[in-house]
């Protein structure tokens, strides 16, 4: 397995994997099907200071995480395997690298805001070394209370 940098030019493949997932509502509050080029308009705005990092096996996508960043030392991060994929540990190896990017950025915590009926996004992320996110951030940020904050300090 292989972990790169995401670009527009990996659009369609991204869109194809989270278009899956919405059908089966299956970890995305999105309900309605991403186009290719809005995946693409996604990934050059992601560009402008957060990432968006592909695992792939021999040219076969089998998931991403992206890092949205809201202000200067914080970032949400969102991470999606295909259904085939999961429970070998991509999204840990995934966030191995964000992390290290995240340290070069200044982004000093990682925010995941996870549906509060996600058991098991809420048990990677806490496997991960996410925490429930401090009063601080949650008054900041505020959030939807059908949803649990995590956060992931990333030194
Ligand atoms: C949540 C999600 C991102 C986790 O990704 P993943 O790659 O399956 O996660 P990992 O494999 O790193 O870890 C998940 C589990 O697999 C286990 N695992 C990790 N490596 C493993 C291995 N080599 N063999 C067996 N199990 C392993 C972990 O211990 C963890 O188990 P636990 O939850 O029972 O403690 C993935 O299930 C997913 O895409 N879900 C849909 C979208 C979603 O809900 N995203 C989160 C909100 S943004």
């Amino acid at each position: 397995m292989s972990i790169r940098l995401a670009t527009s030019a990996d659009a369609a493949a991204i869109a194809a994997l989270l278009n899956t997932l919405i059908a089966d509502r299956d970890g995305t509050a999105l309900n309605v099907s991403v186009s290719s080029d809005e995946e693409a308009d996604y990934l050059r705005r992601l560009q402008q200071g957060g990432l968006c990092l592909l695992a792939e096996e021999i040219d076969v996508p089998l998931g991403f995480q992206s890092v949205e960043k809201l202000g200067p030392e914080l970032g949400e991060i969102g991470t999606f395997i295909r259904q085939e994929s999961r429970g070998l540990g991509v999204g840990r190896l995934l966030l191995e690298e964000t992390r290290r990017w995240a340290q070069g950025k200044g982004i000093t915590t990682l925010l995941a805001a996870v549906a509060a009926h996600n058991e098991r996004g809420q048990r990677a992320y806490r496997a991960w070394g996410f925490t429930e996110a401090s009063a601080g951030l949650l008054e900041t940020l505020g959030h939807a209370p059908d949803s649990v904050l995590l956060e992931f300090r990333t030194d």
